[in-house]
């Protein structure tokens, strides 16, 4: 209920009558609904759930602070909604909605002006509740058991895709209820490509291999990012590897509330750069994470948001080298009053495989 509150704050800030949530995580997490259809709307009295029959159920249960609609067609029963509740004024989030649906509602229903809103309901995710957090602590701890399950079984010889399948099969063998994203597991030159998708190339010795997987837990994933060798890491392979620990480990140290995401940022690209390997950390150092995998704030040079006590951030450096491979390194931190806490434990050592 208390998320309702924060939202009928902003919403009467922003002079709107109501807003229509349309997201899926915005969807879960102002009313825990998480079927694939359905929409709320919510006024400064009312919370309405609006689905179709295969949902009426399913939405009774899971949101009792929400009044259950079923609708045949949605724009009707919208309309219908707008006039009982007299919405004149109504926020829809401009980063969801898309253009056809825009059209259809403005067209059939223009009566209403339509007001595109930005990271109303992404805003209010951003800081973490409790329970928030300790479901991705489930969801990291779920994702370091599976990744220590594997190691003995990345052996030359075995191809990528089996070694993803595997992981993916730990992670839901440990309770998971699904995969943040697709596993990420990319060796030898493979891992030059910073989202590989996994193949049938096997693993020889030598290799680096960049793994990056996460968990779903009660609607909440996890992230990380370890990077191994297969036997003798060679000079070089070292060398990255241990400039990508260092940025890591140095960005870590200055996650903390009051800090912007293009702080944190600058502290792992200065450490890359001097090493002599900027143009080879070509994207951002990290992200929120929370229903979704990748939410605000963004630590990047363009991050420009304020650490908060309750955001949970990726920290995740690397290097690639195209026709060598590459090194990743992240961790999910959460920001606490006086600095941060890894919820991912799995070791940073360089791990030479046998
Ligand atoms: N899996 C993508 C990322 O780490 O952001
Ligand atoms: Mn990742
Ligand atoms: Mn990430």
């Amino acid at each position: 209920m208390d998320r309702l509150i924060k939202l009928r704050h902003r919403l009467k800030e922003k002079g709107l009558d109501c807003l229509v949530v349309t997201s899926a995580e915005n969807r879960r997490y102002l009313s825990g609904f998480t079927g694939s259809a359905g929409t709320l709307v919510i006024t400064s009295t009312a919370a309405l759930l609006l689905t179709d029959f295969r949902y009426v159920e399913q939405a009774t249960h899971q949101s009792p602070e929400f009044t259950i609609l079923r609708y045949d067609e949605l724009i009707k029963t919208l309309g219908q909604v707008f006039t009982e509740q007299g919405a004149k004024r109504v926020g829809f989030e401009g980063d969801v909605v898309t253009y056809q649906q825009y059209a259809d509602w403005q067209g059939k229903l223009g009566d209403v002006e339509w007001v595109a809103t930005q990271e109303i309901v992404e805003e209010l995710r951003m800081l973490k509740e409790a329970t928030e957090i300790e479901a991705m602590e489930r969801a990291a701890a779920i994702a370091d058991t599976a990744w220590s399950q594997l190691l003995p079984r990345m052996v030359p010889g075995v191809s990528e895709r089996e070694l993803a399948l595997e992981l993916e099969f730990a992670m839901r063998r440990q309770g998971a209820e699904g995969l943040a994203f697709d596993v990420i597991l990319a060796s030898g030159p493979n891992g030059a490509l910073p989202h590989a998708r996994p193949g049938e190339r096997v693993l020889a010795p030598g290799d680096l291999v960049v793994m990056d997987f996460g968990a779903r837990y009660g609607g909440y994933c996890s992230d990380m990012t370890r990077t191994v060798c297969i036997g003798k890491a060679c000079h070089k392979s070292r060398a990255i590897y241990d400039v990508v620990l260092e940025a890591q480990l140095s960005a870590l140290a200055a996650v903390g509330p009051g800090k912007t995401g293009i702080e944190i940022d600058r502290v792992a690209r200065q450490i890359i750069e001097e090493a002599g390997y900027g143009d080879q950390f070509g994207h951002g150092l990290g992200h929120g994470v929370g229903l979704a995998i990748h939410e605000e704030p963004r630590l990047s040079p363009k991050g420009n948001k304020t650490l908060k006590p309750g955001m949970v951030v990726t920290v995740e450096p690397g290097i690639y080298l195209p026709g060598f491979g590459g090194v990743r390194i992240e961790d999910l931190v959460l920001v606490t009053q006086d600095g941060y806490r890894v919820l991912s434990h799995s070791t940073k050592e360089l791990l030479e495989l046998n």
